[in-house]
């Protein structure tokens, strides 16, 4: 007899993304712009800083919510950069953002229940309401000319007696679209009215290139926190990965009211418990002494953003909303009907591998996600290959010259 497994892991939906992957992987010489991370290393400051942090003793467990230290650390650098206080028991370190991610949908979504998700999102939100019993509802972004748009009224739409959360991720990965602050206040008085928790992944607030929102630093995503008072309320998501180049690493964190944080952590303690302790001391380093890095890398992929927003709109029959943050690039190609195809025959043909926008949801179809996060010569490289390719094969990759 087959052995059986559980629905809520059968019906998490298989990546388009790893086949991508995997083909990708095996073609000597080929262009991975398919992963959501760069191809630049940990800078050196924080690798030396685990070193040390290894060798003088941090080899051990700490608490489930990580160290006292790092939690400090991570509620101060929110008070120097939002200018809200969370306090370090509203902190809890995790293995990851989607550890974060995980554990605060599976604390406030359960069986019958659904999230509102605003759409095209990061598969990790749909699928992890789906292993919680839920049913994920997307909430689909609006296209306003050379933008995505927040569309309130899908939003509310979307949302019923039986919606427990509403999560959304500014700046967006895969579109790269920035919520305003009214966008959140909007939201904010939605969850009150319905009693929600917003879920608001942050974890690219660090890399933003223009459009910086009255009174607030240049370069920085406004934070939820700063409109919604009721902490337990929301739940901020935020990590280490994309900000000091350490996806490898795994290390994130949540941030909500107390009650909240405890209940998220008496669970974690049981999956994963404490992120590896001398990450966390590293963390502390990045958080410290990481100012110039990341003011760099946000200079580098400004750059790299100009750059494929200038070869993008030289392609006909290709739209690219401008992406505000993060660094991803999602164009729209007309005519594309299943990105899943055209980003494998794409591959087969030039040895270039992009997400298919399908794996963002079904609002992601007719894109494909290019992730910029490398180098001029890389990128440059890249973009040539998808322009012959789009403009000798068009959308359908079956007809050649099709649109
Ligand atoms: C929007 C978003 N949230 C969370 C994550 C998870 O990041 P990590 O688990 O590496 O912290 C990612 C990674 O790609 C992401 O794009």
């Amino acid at each position: 007899m087959a052995v059986r497994y559980t629905p809520e892991f059968t019906n998490v939906a298989e990546s388009p993304m790893v086949q991508i992957a995997t083909a990708a992987e095996r073609m000597p010489g080929s262009i991975k712009l398919c992963y959501g991370e760069s191809d630049l290393p940990t800078p050196a400051f924080i690798c030396e800083a685990a070193h040390d942090a290894a060798l003088g003793g941090h080899t051990f467990y700490t608490h489930t919510a990580g160290a006292p230290e790092l939690r400090e650390a991570i509620a101060k650098k929110i008070h120097e950069l939002h200018g809200v206080t969370y306090d370090a028991p509203e902190i809890m370190g995790t293995v990851g953002g989607s550890m974060a991610i995980y554990a605060a949908i599976r604390a406030g979504v359960g069986r019958g229940d659904n999230a509102v998700i605003v759409s095209p999102a990061y598969a990790i939100f749909s699928n992890a309401v789906i292993m919680a019993g839920g049913e994920p509802r997307p909430a689909a972004l609006a296209r306003e000319g050379a933008r995505f748009g927040l569309d309130l009224d899908r939003v509310r739409a979307a949302i019923d007696s039986r919606t427990r959360m509403l999560i959304v991720n500014s700046p967006s990965n895969p579109t790269g679209w920035m919520m305003t602050i009214e966008d959140q206040r909007a939201l904010a008085e939605l969850a009150e009215r319905h009693d929600l928790v917003i879920l608001a992944d942050e974890v690219y607030e660090r890399l933003v290139y223009d459009d910086k929102p009255k009174g607030l630093s240049p370069h920085l995503a406004p934070s939820f926190a700063r409109v919604l008072p009721d902490k337990d309320r929301l739940i901020v998501i935020n990590s280490f990965s994309k900000t000091y180049n350490m996806t490898g690493w795994r290390l994130g964190w949540a941030q909500s009211g107390e009650r909240t944080i405890k209940t998220m952590y008496k669970a974690v303690e049981f999956m994963t418990s404490n992120p590896a302790a001398m990450v966390q001391q590293a963390g502390i380093v990045a958080l410290r002494d990481g100012e110039p890095y990341i003011a760099e890398l946000r200079a580098h992929y400004a750059q790299r953003r100009t750059q494929v927003i200038a070869a993008l709109a030289s392609i006909p029959g290709v739209s690219l909303p401008h992406p505000q943050g993060a660094f991803y690039a999602f164009p729209r190609i007309e005519g594309l009907a299943d990105s899943t195809s055209f980003a494998s025959t794409l591959l087969a043909d030039t040895g270039l591998a992009v997400a298919p926008g399908v794996g963002f949801g079904r609002d992601g179809e007719g894109y494909v996600r290019v992730c910029f996060a490398s180098t001029a010569a890389t990128l440059g490289d890249a973009l040539v290959r998808f322009r012959d390719f789009v403009t000798t094969r068009g959308a359908l990759p079956s007809s050649p010259g099709g649109s």
